[in-house]
């Protein structure tokens, strides 16, 4: 039997109007532009307002991917969305699917924060390569900013909102080189979005928890380490499955954090900087997003071209990380 292949044919992305530049945050938290900048590399970051919903912004990217692959919503078979900030805990993929007017897939949400992106693809992958579903749209997009404590200068000044998306469809040529997945739940306490329960008693002796989610907690130090150490690890684990060399990598496709963490993994991996593909200047951190609309910003600047070799890799809360080998296009 013919083995079925991936190509991820399609991207767009989509960011809120209303940005909040590192001046800005001075007036929230006793911070300085100039602490951002050289800690982070961040300048600004988009927020949506409260009227704002993630799945509009993910339509919006969704159009782009579908448009730029040449296929309509009713080709899709499957809408994967990754996400820690749906609308609905209950999901947000089936919003997609209505506003799509995607009226012939399955949709759902797939949460593995900041690595959600590359979980997603790699899954997606599966269900191509099975033979089960030959077009799926996989949307990275997260709205943190609802979780964020604005008064916690740790955090605030990290975090951005974005939706990003990509059209992965079977091919005949594999273009999905290797990946390797990653957990560990034992180091869970470094990156949080807790739900915390009060407890409310129904009747004598029947009580549950009802709550809310409290604003994310890090350990940005530990987060850091675990980030320069693990992501050049994973990375060389998926090029070895790739059976490619480091060399042979078109473009570093970090998910945008830090600009430090990903010149440090550059430099363990001994990529040059100019293959090293950064926006974080302009979006900040914005968790599943990162990676498709960073990824789609390069391919309509022309810097990422069709065969080019990318080594993408996400890393975040969980603690979950992982890299995915791909080349661009059919
Ligand atoms: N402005 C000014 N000072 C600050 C700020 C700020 N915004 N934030 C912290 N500081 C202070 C601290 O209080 C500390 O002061 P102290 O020495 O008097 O206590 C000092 O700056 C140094 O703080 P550190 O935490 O040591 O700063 P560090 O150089 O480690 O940078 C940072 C912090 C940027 C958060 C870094 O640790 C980092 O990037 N970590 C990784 C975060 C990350 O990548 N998360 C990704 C996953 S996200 C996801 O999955 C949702």
């Amino acid at each position: 039997m013919q083995q079925i292949g991936i190509a991820i044919t399609g991207s767009g992305s989509a960011v809120p109007a209303t940005f909040l530049d590192n001046q800005g945050l001075t007036e929230l938290v006793e911070t300085s532009d100039e602490w951002i900048t050289t800690r982070t590399g961040i300048r600004q970051r988009h927020l949506a307002k409260a009227g704002d919903s993630l799945a509009e912004l993910a339509v919006i990217a969704s159009h782009q991917a579908l448009t730029m692959a040449g296929i309509t919503p009713q080709d899709i078979d499957l809408i994967l969305l990754a996400t820690s900030t749906p609308d609905d805990l209950f999901g947000s993929a089936c919003q997609i699917q209505a506003k799509l007017g995607a009226n012939r897939a399955v949709a759902f949400d797939l949460t593995a924060a900041c690595s959600g992106f590359v979980f997603g693809l790699v899954t997606a992958a599966q269900f191509i390569r099975t033979g089960v579903y030959h077009n799926v749209l996989l949307v990275g997009a997260d709205i943190l900013s609802r979780w964020v404590d604005w008064q916690d200068r740790r955090t605030c000044v990290l975090f951005g909102d974005a939706a990003g998306a990509v059209v992965l469809q079977a091919n005949p040529r594999d273009r999905l080189l290797g990946f390797e997945l990653k957990s560990d739940g034992t180091q869970n306490n470094c990156l949080n979005l807790a739900y915390k329960a009060n407890s409310t008693e129904l009747l004598s002796g029947v009580c549950v928890g009802q709550g809310s989610f409290l604003p994310i907690t890090m350990n940005g130090k530990e987060v850091y380490r675990f980030a320069v150490q693990k992501v050049p690890e994973v990375i060389d684990k998926a090029l070895f499955r790739a059976n490619l060399c480091v060399e042979q990598v078109d473009w570093l496709l970090l998910h945008q954090a830090n600009q430090r963490i990903l010149d440090a993994v550059a430099q363990r991996l001994k990529i040059p900087e100019d293959k090293v593909i950064s926006n974080l200047a302009y979006y900040g951190n914005t968790s599943a997003a990162s990676i498709p609309l960073a990824l789609d910003e390069a391919v309509r600047q022309g810097k990422i071209k069709s065969n080019n070799i990318i080594a993408a890799s996400g890393f975040g809360a969980g603690l979950t990380w992982g890299a995915a080998i791909f080349q661009w296009g059919r």
